[in-house]
């Protein structure tokens, strides 16, 4: 079981001022950035490219960026990422294309990969992929907005998920992302999520040290 770890999403930051959004992780010594990437297509909203997350690089950013790609066809944009300076890059299962080809090709770029369902997907269309993955994310809300309500019918599915990790001797990561802030942190941890993205409620905490020493101690 992996030590919680927050992924601070900057959907949630400043878009006026993404690097200061960086920095205010980056000052609390976190380690993961969650970088949003969206095409008006899979999801109904557009976020932004390869081209911030190579901005940000270059601006000094040394966080994992932690990739999250809602995108028709992730398949073509694989090597932008990677270029750009993704760590980790995650690819939903919904869209229809070779998902084990391009974890595959993830990987072959020195990336790190992960499989996302959404909320109506159930496990179980992601189960012959668990041995490729370094995370699975399961989607808490319906991706596309951010600080939207937890859907705590998705606890059985990390259950699920989690206990498929036990028994088959996986190491994945067990990220959830939508609607978390400390409580519905605890709830997901309490069924085996270790990751945990967090936009709204973290970007607002007035305590931030305090909001990320929470999840750590979980
Ligand atoms: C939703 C995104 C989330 C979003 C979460 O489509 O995938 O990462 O930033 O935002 P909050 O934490 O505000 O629900
Ligand atoms: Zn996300």
């Amino acid at each position: 079981m992996h030590s919680p770890l927050i992924s601070p999403s900057l959907l949630a930051g400043d878009h006026a001022h993404l690097a200061t959004s960086v920095s205010v992780v980056e000052d609390l010594g976190l380690p993961w950035l969650h970088c949003d990437i969206m095409d008006g297509h899979f999801v109904p909203n557009l976020s932004f490219g390869p081209e911030t997350l190579a901005a940000l690089r270059r601006a000094g950013s040394k966080l994992f960026f932690d990739t999250h790609l809602m995108l028709s066809r992730p398949q073509d944009y694989i090597e932008p990422f990677a270029r750009a300076g993704a760590n980790n890059i995650s690819i939903h299962i919904e869209p229809d294309y070779d998902h084990a080809a391009t974890l595959a090709r993830i990987r072959s770029l020195g990336c790190q990969c992960g499989i996302v369902l959404n909320p109506g997907t159930p496990a179980r269309a992601i189960a012959p992929l668990l041995d490729l993955v370094d995370l699975v994310l399961v989607m808490t809300v319906q991706p596309g907005f951010g600080g939207q309500a937890f859907r705590r019918d998705m606890l059985p599915k990390l259950t699920e998920i989690s206990t498929w990790r036990r028994e088959r001797g996986l190491k994945f990561r067990l990220e959830v992302d939508g609607g978390i802030d400390l409580d519905t942190a605890q709830e997901c941890h309490a069924q085996g999520a270790d990751t945990f993205v967090a936009g709204t409620s973290f970007f607002k905490a007035t305590d931030k040290a305090a909001f990320a020493a929470t999840i750590a101690a979980m």
